[in-house]
Parts: C-alpha cells; sequence; structure tokens
C-alpha cells in the first residue's frame, strides 16, 4: 500500500533554529506556532465539566442549543443572517474538516482544488488526500479558463493577515455560481480584525442572502482559546451540508459531548472575546514596533494573529538572524514559494514573553 504523497511536515524543519533560540540566558520567545497561552474561561470549563457524566453516544450533528448558538453568534459578530441552524455542523477542530472537505465532497482525481498563493498548509494536503491537483491562485485571472471543483478562501490570511474586502469575495462569488465551483471561506480569525473589518462570505453584502455553494469553516481555537478542546463548525448551503452530515455520521466524525457544550457557551460569550481580542492587540502593537524599529517591514497584517515581517532577505536567513536573539518565527515559505523573504511572527506568546521578545529585538 503506498501512502498519499503528502510534502513533508514543515515545523520539523526548524529543529536547528529551537535549539539556537533555545540557548538564549532567558529561553526561547516561540512565535512560530498559533497556539493560545492564555487560560480557558473558568465558565467554559464548568459547561464541559457539567455533561460529562453523559454515558451515551453524542449526535454528529450537535445539540440544537450548539445549532442555536452558532446561528446567534454568526449574527451578533458578523452580521450574518438568515442561516438555518439545521445547517451548522459541529467539527472536531477546523484542522480536521480542512483536511477531508474536499474527499467528504467526493472531489477526485483529475479534479482541481485552488488555494490562495500563501496558505495555510492543510489546504494542499486536503486536496492531495482526495488525490485532486492543487492551484495557488489568488486572483480569478490566475484561474483563467480552468473549472476547478473547490476553491478555498481565507481571510483574514494566515499566514499574512491580509483581509479581503466584501467587493473581492462578491466576485468570487459571482464568478463561482456562473461555474458551479464550491467556495469555501476559512474564517477562523474573522473576530481578529484590527486595521480592517473582516467580512464572512456569508454576510448578505458578499452572498446576497444565498448562501448556494457556499461554506465558511470556523474554529473556536482562537477565539475562545479552546485550541486544546478541538471545536469548531461549518455552515452555509444548507445542502452541502447535509452532505457532510451525512458522510460524517458513517465515518465517526463526531464531536464528543463535552465539547458540544463548551462551543455552545462561548459562541454566546462576547465579553470573553473582547477580552481576548485586547490581550492580542496590546501584544501586537508591542512585537509590531519592536520589529519596525529594527528593520522590519511589516506587509499586510490588518487582522488575525500573526505579522507578516520581511527584513528583504532569504526567510531563513531571518530565522537564524532571530533565533541568535532568542525568537523563534516561521519561515514564509512554510505557506507557499511566494513567502521566500518573509517570516510569520505569530501573537500568541504571554504578556512577559512578548516583552522579553521586544527587549530582544532592541538588542
Ligand atoms: C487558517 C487556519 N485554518 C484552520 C486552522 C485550524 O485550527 P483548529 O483546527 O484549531 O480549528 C488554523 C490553525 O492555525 C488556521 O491557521
Amino acid at each position: 500500500m503506498s501512502s498519499t504523497a503528502l510534502p513533508d511536515f514543515p515545523w520539523d524543519s526548524l529543529a536547528g533554529a529551537k535549539t539556537a533560540a533555545s540557548a538564549h540566558p532567558g529561553g526561547a520567545v516561540d512565535l512560530s506556532v498559533g497556539t493560545p497561552v492564555d487560560p480557558v474561561p473558568g465558565h467554559i470549563r464548568e459547561a464541559l465539566a457539567s455533561v460529562s457524566d453523559i454515558p451515551g453516544y453524542p449526535t454528529t450533528h450537535g445539540t440544537p442549543e450548539l445549532r442555536e448558538s452558532a446561528v446567534s453568534a454568526l449574527a451578533r459578530r458578523h452580521g450574518v443572517t438568515g442561516i438555518d441552524p439545521a445547517a451548522v455542523l459541529p467539527t472536531i477542530g477546523s484542522k480536521e474538516l480542512v483536511a477531508w472537505l474536499p474527499r467528504l465532497l467526493g472531489v477526485g482525481p483529475g479534479e482541481t482544488v485552488v488555494i490562495p498563493e500563501l496558505a495555510y498548509p492543510t489546504y494542499e494536503v486536503g486536496a492531495l488526500l482526495a488525490g485532486a491537483s492543487v492551484l495557488r491562485a489568488d486572483s480569478l485571472f490566475a484561474i483563467g479558463p480552468q473549472r476547478p471543483s473547490l476553491v478555498w478562501l481565507n481571510s483574514p490570511s494566515n499566514p499574512t493577515g491580509k483581509v479581503l474586502g466584501a467587493d473581492h469575495l462578491r466576485k468570487v462569488v459571482e464568478w463561482a455560481r456562473e461555474r458551479d465551483v464550491v467556495v469555501v471561506s476559512d474564517e477562523c480569525y474573522l473576530a481578529l480584525g484590527w486595521e480592517g473589518e473582516p467580512v464572512s462570505i456569508l454576510h448578505p453584502s458578499v452572498s446576497g442572502g444565498d448562501f448556494t455553494g457556499l461554506l465558511a469553516v470556523h474554529s473556536l481555537s482562537k477565539s475562545a482559546n479552546l485550541a486544546s478542546y478541538r471545536a469548531g463548525f461549518v455552515t452555509g448551503d444548507p445542502e452541502l451540508v447535509s452532505r457532510l452530515l451525512e458522510v460524517r455520521k458513517h465515518a465517526g466524525m463526531i464531536v464528543p459531548r463535552p465539547v458540544q457544550e463548551a462551543i455552545t457557551v462561548a459562541l454566546a460569550d462576547d465579553d470573553f472575546l473582547a477580552v481576548q481580542r485586547e490581550r492580542y492587540a496590546r501584544r501586537r502593537l508591542t512585537l509590531q514596533k519592536a520589529l519596525q524599529d529594527n528593520g522590519f517591514r511589516i506587509d499586510d497584517s490588518e487582522a488575525g494573529l500573526y505579522l507578516w515581517a520581511t527584513r528583504g532577505e532569504d526567510s531563513w536567513q531571518t530565522v537564524n538572524w532571530l533565533a541568535e536573539r532568542g525568537i523563534l518565527v516561521a519561515p514564509g515559505t512554510f505557506y507557499g514559494p511566494r513567502g521566500g523573504e518573509h517570516v510569520r511572527v505569530a501573537l500568541t506568546a504571554t504578556d512577559e514573553r512578548v516583552a522579553a521578545a521586544a527587549d530582544r529585538l532592541a538588542g
């Protein structure tokens, strides 16, 4: 049996830089991954525990309360109206969905999946697991006359923090509808706009209130510090969601019942989201200033959890330069060939570690 030819897991190649950064007398400041560091709020932990005595299997579709909670969160936080709660489907974090979505929708060999030029690596993995081809393209022009089966969008972007405006998103949706192409928007950073206001693909200004052919993928990892719980959901076109539900029921892709409860409570809590946003906003300003004062240019980065920074040199040179100062970041090449002169600096470190990074940059 042959294994699917997947790319090497990119973070393994950071081992040398990690060793160098860890040799710093003050220890490494790890800004190479977007993993939350602030605690899970007490009431979310209580929600998780409150149903931990239930012995039976949970439903793949999630509790009605979870689905209602997702619908109201999208309306309150992002102005998305008109979603039928039946068209909400919880996922075990969003990474598994990203990795399996093309396969779950029946995309296969001979078909093409479009991903952003600079992209979260799992979009490519998902296309390869389905046996499909990958095309990196940021514009309809770059797609040309081809008719892909599925187009991934990611705004705010990992890694660049770029926000796609409603006009851009609408053009993609119109183009896709004319060609019967599914558009999937990964919106896991939607609540983290700093200089731009990110828009959901399901927002009426983009979708016109018609969700046909559209899916929005959401995660609670970053907005509610729930990366360890594995908590996300997908919504949009009721027909597509119902196809996903059918396959996921057969395949046992079920969110554990306690996590479903945690998702329900977290999606109802805008106050905690505001607190967490404040933390990231502060860390972002500290890192942005420290980098800019020390010869870096920051590109895009209007939203999301990363600064897309460059010193105008090969990205590995920058990774090593920072590692010598005890700071670990990811080279832009992890996200696509166009990232060769950038590094991705995550905002997910404690205030103490972020202050340490700023001190080290100041020399
Ligand atoms: C763009 C993007 N999508 C999806 C994910 C997956 O997040 P999770 O599986 O924690 O929901 C990440 C994680 O960093 C991401 O950056």
